[in-house]
């Protein structure tokens, strides 16, 4: 398999695309760094159409696709090969009609475990992606939590779209400053 995703937050924002194409309205991304047990956990929960058990094996497989060609994509095999990589593992609970999540294990010391890359562009990418997306995104990390809520940031912006240019500045900016306040 030809893995381009060098980030963790790029396999994150592929895994919330999916949600998104699943017709997902709500989706709540987070990240747990468990840094004293030695675990990294990415969890992806949306409220899209959900798959039934067939196709929720079907989907980390990559030799099944609905798809003619399944040239691009491949965003759960290779989140799978990255986690098992790493010592870790894929999870995946889908009820039809109600939704996805996607969990993710990680060893967090481990050489092959990918860098998280920059959590702040995936929010971004999805918020400016997307309208009427709801978009929660947990950090934590030994102790510390930071939570980015799109519904806390329309109420703040007072109507005004979360798409424009001053709004997304604001988110940004925002995003920056909390990453890195949890990175040192
Ligand atoms: N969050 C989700 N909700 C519903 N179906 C999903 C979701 N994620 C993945 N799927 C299904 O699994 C398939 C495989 O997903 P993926 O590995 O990302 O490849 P691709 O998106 O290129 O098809 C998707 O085509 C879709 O049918
Ligand atoms: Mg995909």
């Amino acid at each position: 398999m030809n893995d381009t995703m060098q980030d963790l937050s790029l396999h994150i924002l592929d895994i919330a695309e999916n949600a998104i194409a699943a017709g997902a309205k709500n989706i709540n991304i987070s990240v747990i760094e468990e840094v004293s047990q030695d675990i990294l956990r990415l969890e992806i929960a949306d409220d899209g159409r959900g798959m039934t058990e067939d196709e929720t094996k079907d989907s980390v497989d990559p030799f099944v696709t609905t798809k003619p060609t399944r040239d691009v994509g491949l965003g759960l095999p290779l989140l799978k090969d990255a986690a098992r990589v790493a010592n870790g593992k894929l999870e995946i609970c889908s009820v039809p009609g109600a939704g996805t999540t996607v969990k993710a294990s990680f060893q967090h010391s481990h050489i092959d475990r990918k860098p998280l890359g920059s959590m702040v562009d995936t929010i971004t990418a999805l918020v400016t992606g997307c309208q009427d997306l709801n978009i929660v995104f947990v950090h934590e990390r030994e102790g510390r939590r930071f939570v980015f809520d799109t519904k806390e940031i329309r109420e703040e912006l007072a109507g005004s779209s979360l798409q424009c240019a001053k709004a997304l500045s604001v988110i940004r900016g925002y995003l920056i400053q909390e990453e890195s306040s949890l990175s040192h």
